[in-house]
């Protein structure tokens, strides 16, 4: 498997202990940044990590701003991106188990480091629960097909 993950200045207190978690699962880690807390545009680092989840190449990805929130909309912005933000062991569960989001967004700001290591456990290791659910998110991309070029 395969993880992009990005952040701004916000959220990157949370990325080194995500990153640990990714590696010790051998999962492969790509790092769109930032890689400090001077300050930066959240949007940049959502467009990378979205536009590589979107084409495809790797398999999921996790974005981390103050409040993982304008990093989510932002990465909502690209076609067939669905980035949840969590923000406990429930919410990370059920953006996966009914929403197949394949974007996990948190809030440094929000959450501690440890409960964001058990979040991304938490999201990871959910799979996507489909029957009544596949119908909302084929209604979900028919609105991506009505308004997107
Ligand atoms: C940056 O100060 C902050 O606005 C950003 O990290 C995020 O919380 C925006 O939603």
């Amino acid at each position: 498997m395969k993880i992009a993950i990005g952040c701004d200045h916000g959220g990157i207190v949370l990325k080194p202990a995500i990153v640990d978690l990714l590696q010790s699962r051998e999962i492969e880690v790509v790092d769109f940044g930032c890689y400090s807390t001077d300050s930066v545009d959240y949007p940049d680092f959502a467009l990378k990590v979205a536009e590589s989840v979107s084409k495809k190449e790797v398999d999921l990805g996790i974005v981390l701003c103050g409040t993982g929130i304008g990093i989510s909309i932002a990465a909502n912005k690209v076609k067939g991106i669905r980035a949840a933000v969590a923000h406990d062991l429930f919410t990370a569960e059920m953006c996966k188990r009914h929403n197949n989001a394949n974007i996990l967004a948190m809030g440094g700001r929000v959450v501690s480091i440890d409960l964001a290591v058990e979040m991304t456990k938490k999201w990871l290791d959910t799979e996507f629960e489909g029957g009544r659910h596949t119908n909302r998110i084929n209604k979900i991309t028919a609105i991506e097909d009505k308004y997107f070029k």
